[in-house]
């Protein structure tokens, strides 16, 4: 985590500057390249930035700006994706690109997707999308400052990865927060509930 605040002044002078306040529902804000380019190592670089526009240095050799749509691209090889957050007031932007990751990920040309996310377990898409990420990187402790944006951002990151290769990136994540291995969500079965009710027959016995 230090590593972002250490190289911040590097960080702010590889894109544009934006002026404003950084907040969860804005759509420009660059990824420290700090951070991607330390992420981009296990897998020896980024092949594809499907949502670009806002960095200075170019991510990936292949990227789509808005104007191509990544959503409507097909997706290859490993993939970083820091979307646009905003809502179109008929879908949340963070839904639609996570359900392409989702979709992306099964596809065999697709190794993995690292996904960069204001954190909000209050949102539908952090229970039914990000919880099923192969692994999942809750970034801090500490608050991670984008490029064009405010340096002290209220809320914090939340970075799934999707893909047969997402356990590469744990080390990686590891120095950048707590991990988890996803999918170990706790699910009720019918089964628990006839063991329970097993259980209190016996008591009752
Ligand atoms: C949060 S910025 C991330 C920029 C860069 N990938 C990075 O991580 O620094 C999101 C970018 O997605 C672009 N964008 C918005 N809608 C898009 C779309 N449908 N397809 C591709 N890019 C899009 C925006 O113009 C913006 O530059």
């Amino acid at each position: 985590m230090g590593e972002e605040s250490d190289n911040r002044e590097e960080d702010l002078h590889h894109g544009p500057m934006m002026q404003g306040e950084q907040d969860p529902g804005s759509n420009g804000y660059g990824t420290p390249p700090s951070l991607w380019r330390s992420l981009a190592e296990p897998v020896d670089g980024f092949d594809l930035d499907p949502c670009s526009g806002a960095e200075g240095t170019p991510i990936a050799p292949t990227t789509y700006t808005e104007e191509e749509d990544g959503l409507r691209q097909a997706w290859h090889g490993d993939v970083f994706v820091n979307p646009p957050w905003s809502s179109d007031g008929s879908a949340s932007a963070k839904e639609q690109w996570l359900k392409k990751s989702r979709a992306e990920a099964n596809r065999d040309a697709v190794d993995s997707i690292v996904v960069l996310l204001p954190s909000d377990t209050s949102a539908g898409w952090f229970h039914e999308h990000v919880l099923a990420a192969d692994i999942l990187c809750f970034y801090g402790p500490g608050r991670l400052s984008f490029v064009g944006g405010d340096q002290n951002p209220s809320f914090g990151i939340l970075i799934p990865v999707f893909g047969d290769d997402a356990e590469a990136y744990r080390d990686v994540l590891d120095s950048h927060g707590t991990v988890i291995k996803g999918r170990e969500v706790y699910q009720p079965t019918v089964q628990t509930g006839l063991v329970a009710s097993t259980d209190q027959e016996d008591d009752d016995v």
